[in-house]
């Protein structure tokens, strides 16, 4: 999404590459859970770039991609995708598709009843959800850093961690009161390895944080975090794991 606010996420479809393609690498057990067939209507709810998209695609069925990010939706358009920008909690759709499927998005999401109604609006009735994304405690060694260095450093405390990491229960009610019946739930831990380190996540996930201490002061703060999760997140061999907690769902609209 480009801003000018300083505040907002904003992505380049090249850094998403080299930082954050495993997202739709390990996107494998939640496409396993939605178990796309030839000829299903899926919308794919926050498409990005469109990597689970085209793997939705290639089962047969008529995908539609709906994403904030204009750079990533040129680089779905690239692999010849049906991809709209919209946002989670403004969904056009009515009883029109028999799955809605999504991947590392909803943590993004704050509004996240008005994401489900949404959804819920957009399914067929017994049309499934099926979701993976950030749950209760999910980085929580990196959300906890972030606190550290805006007290230190006079940082905003609330662009630290801008993110929804619901419990199972708390989600499972939501969903509920949206009409979206629960088949399946779990939060699992799953350390993430990360390619190029926490420096390419956190300059992937949380510029806003950084950039807020200006040209002068960012590359200070950035370096403090790095050392601060060293001890915690890289082994002694130089590899960083991420402390991810993955939230999956599978539920059916009543
Ligand atoms: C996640 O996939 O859990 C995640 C990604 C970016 C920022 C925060 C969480």
């Amino acid at each position: 999404m480009s801003s000018a606010l300083p505040e907002q996420q904003t992505w380049s479809a090249e850094g998403y590459d080299r930082n954050a393609r495993f997202v739709s690498d390990l996107g494998a057990q939640i496409l396993s859970w939605l178990a796309p067939r030839a000829g299903e209507r899926i919308l794919d709810l926050g498409c990005g770039d469109g990597a689970l998209t085209a793997r939705i695609a290639a089962s047969g069925a008529d995908v539609v991609g709906v994403d904030v990010s204009e750079a990533l939706l040129a680089a779905a358009r690239a692999r010849g995708l049906d991809v709209r920008n919209g946002e989670a909690t403004a969904l056009p759709f009515e009883n029109e598709f028999d799955a809605v499927f999504s991947n590392a998005v909803l943590h993004w999401v704050r509004e996240p009843a008005l994401a489900a109604s949404g959804i819920r609006r957009a399914l067929k009735r017994g049309g499934r959800f099926v979701a993976e994304f950030g749950g209760h405690g999910n980085v929580a060694a990196v959300v906890t850093a972030l606190r550290a260095a805006a007290d230190r450093f006079g940082g905003r405390a609330d662009l630290t961690a801008p993110w929804f990491y619901p419990t199972a229960a708390e989600y499972r009610v939501l969903l509920e009161g949206a009409g979206l019946d629960v088949r399946r739930i779990e939060l699992v831990a799953r350390p993430t390895p990360l390619p190029t380190g926490i420096e390419g996540w956190l300059r992937t996930f949380r510029q806003p944080f950084f950039d807020q201490f200006g040209p002068e002061r960012r590359g200070e703060v950035l370096a403090w975090v790095v050392a601060l999760l060293k001890p915690a997140l890289c082994d002694t061999a130089g590899q960083w794991t991420a402390d991810y907690v993955r939230l999956r769902v599978e539920a059916v609209a009543a």
